[in-house]
């Protein structure tokens, strides 16, 4: 589990936790202690330094998930950066600003091509899992189709290549038999370090992440089609 320190990602660590899985969770942000606090009534939970822009900590992590467990059945990519400060816009298009090369470098490498990255790590684990099961935190942003807004386009853009990494994984793995979730989580409330909730947003993460569990452990009837699916069980273009 990927970007575990807070929000949907914390949440989903919970619920998992709830349904019995020994899991594995990404520590990325110092400043938060959700998980150690959590670790302290669950010993179920494990925590790994996973900086998804480093490929060395996901070679750490496959060998302690190899030590302990010798198997992985679920992985649940969810790591993203939304959004940074910057003094000035600098991801869109006016002929006089300039974009931010390294920034734009940072959220690919973050949002699009980690994914596949941690896939490829984890794979002979996932290989001897019971689940191999891929689940995949999109946005309803990424949709090509739907897209209208102009300005910004730097996250939409990375995760637009995430499904595109995605749909490429599946068609390679699909046939090995691994199944593939990728998941809209909604407008969400921002998760401040004591745990409580922005009052910005429309949904509680929590709330999110038991619909993304649910999604997560049910065997669906048409497996054979890769479908991106909301927080309300819709599913939407893309
Ligand atoms: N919030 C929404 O309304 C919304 C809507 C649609 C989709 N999503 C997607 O849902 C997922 C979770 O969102 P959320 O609201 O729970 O966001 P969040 O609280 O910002 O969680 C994402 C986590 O990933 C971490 N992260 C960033 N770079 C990382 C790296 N290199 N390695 C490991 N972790 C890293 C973030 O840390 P930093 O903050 O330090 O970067 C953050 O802790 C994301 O994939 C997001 O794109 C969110």
């Amino acid at each position: 589990m990927t970007g575990a320190d807070r929000g949907l990602g914390f949440a989903v660590v919970k619920e998992l936790l709830k349904n019995d899985f020994c899991v594995f969770a990404g520590k990325f942000m110092s400043d938060y202690t959700l998980l150690e606090e959590l670790q302290k009534e669950e010993p179920n939970l494990h925590l790994v330094e996973l900086d998804v822009q480093n490929p060395e900590h996901m070679k750490a992590a496959a060998e302690e998930i190899e030590r302990i467990s010798g198997k992985l059945d679920l992985l649940v990519s969810n790591a993203a950066i939304m959004s940074v400060r910057t003094e000035k816009p600098s991801d869109i298009i006016d002929g006089n600003r300039g974009l931010d090369l390294p920034l734009l470098v940072r959220f690919f490498m973050t949002n699009s091509y980690a994914a596949p990255l941690l896939v490829d790590t984890l794979l002979p684990l996932l290989r001897k899992g019971e689940m191999k099961r891929l689940f995949f935190t999109s946005s309803e942003i990424s949709s090509v189709r739907l897209q209208r807004r102009n300005g910004g386009m730097r996250y939409g853009m990375t995760k637009t290549a995430l499904n595109l990494g995605v749909r490429m994984m599946y068609n390679t793995l699909r046939p090995e038999g691994f199944t593939f979730r990728l998941y809209q989580p909604g407008w969400m409330k921002h998760q401040f370090p004591d745990g409580s909730l922005a009052e910005s947003a429309i949904v509680d993460p929590a709330d999110s992440a038991k619909e993304a569990v649910r999604q997560m452990l049910e065997d669906r009837m048409d497996e054979d089609r890769l479908v991106l699916v909301d927080y309300l069980g819709r599913e939407l273009s893309f």
